[in-house]
């Protein structure tokens, strides 16, 4: 059995051809990152890799992770200005059993020793957008939240092998050195094959509250398939806030089983992802209501979605 999902409509094309991977007997781990890797080469893509969005001070820096579902193995980068694909970085750390998650410039150093690409991430785009959003506005920080998403992806293989990728550069306008969820083992992904694997995309702060990657795999292994289990996660974290006084926030996640059975929950209108577990790999979407069916659609149900 292979499968594969991928967080919103960026991440389609890779997750189609990591699923074209999985079935020519690629294993997962190579699949998922094969999928991370063609969004954050993609400037087209501004919240993840090659014109990625700027923090407050200008600056792109990055976080990726990776993890092995049967070593429970996991490498990450933060805070990585310089490395062309954050995602190869993780990669290459998963396995380590010290120094698996690198911040900063010992990241950045341990991608030169590894021969990996060095590039300016910054693109004219993604400088002008942080320029013209400092210029008009004085009320720093700004408003982050909007225009910030995630790429994730989790991959079944044929031997029963599941890993879990993510790269992101973080919230827009961010402040120097802020972290969010994606490289945080048990946040922003959880992978054990023996139960499942599951990712976040949306604000960090708020997914890191609920742990919810971990929570998603926990309540998989106590027998909940991963629809029902991303929603009862997502549902008891946004009980918690709500109770607190505050909002749902923005928070979208996935889960894939070790059959192969995918699922997905959000607090957003729409939430499109792209997965595929028989022939082809599609585009899907679920909407923020309890029963939400989860079936394929195509670019025009999408169209002004991430
Ligand atoms: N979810 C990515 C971040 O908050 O940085």
């Amino acid at each position: 059995m292979r499968a594969i999902i991928g967080t919103w409509k960026m991440s389609f094309a890779g997750v189609s051809e990591a699923f074209d991977m999985l079935k020519n007997g690629v294993p997962a781990g190579e699949a998922a990152v094969h999928a991370v890797k063609t969004v954050e080469d993609n400037p087209a893509f501004r919240s993840v890799g090659f014109g990625g969005l700027p923090g407050r001070d200008g600056r792109v820096t990055l976080d990726a992770a990776f993890m092995d579902g049967r070593t429970l193995r996991m490498g990450g980068v933060m805070s990585v200005e310089n490395i062309q694909n954050p995602i190869l970085a993780a990669y290459r750390l998963c396995g380590r059993p010290t120094n698996c998650l690198l911040a900063g410039r010992g990241a950045e150093e341990f991608a030169v020793r590894e021969g990996l690409p060095l590039r300016d991430m910054r693109t004219p785009d993604s400088m002008k957008q942080w320029a013209e959003t400092v210029s008009k506005r004085s009320d720093m920080p700004l408003d982050a939240y909007r225009g910030h998403d995630t790429v994730c992806v989790l991959a079944l293989d044929d031997s029963g092998n599941m890993a879990a990728g993510t790269s992101t550069s973080g919230l827009f306008m961010k402040e120097p050195g802020r972290v969010g969820d994606t490289p945080l083992i048990g946040s922003g992904f959880y992978c054990d094959a023996r139960f499942g694997a599951a990712a976040a995309t949306g604000v960090g702060e708020d997914i890191m509250r609920g742990c919810l990657s971990y929570e998603i795999v926990s309540r998989m292994r106590k027998g909940e398939t991963p629809r029902e289990a991303c929603q009862n996660a997502l549902d008891e974290l946004v009980k918690r806030k709500l109770e607190l006084g505050e909002e749902a926030g923005n928070i979208s996640l996935i889960a894939l089983s070790p059959d192969g059975m995918f699922g997905a929950a959000t607090t957003l209108s729409v939430f499109p992802f792209a997965a595929g577990n028989e022939k082809n790999a599609a585009l899907y979407m679920i909407e923020n209501l309890q029963n939400s069916v989860i079936e394929p659609v195509n670019e025009e149900k999408l169209a002004g979605t991430d």
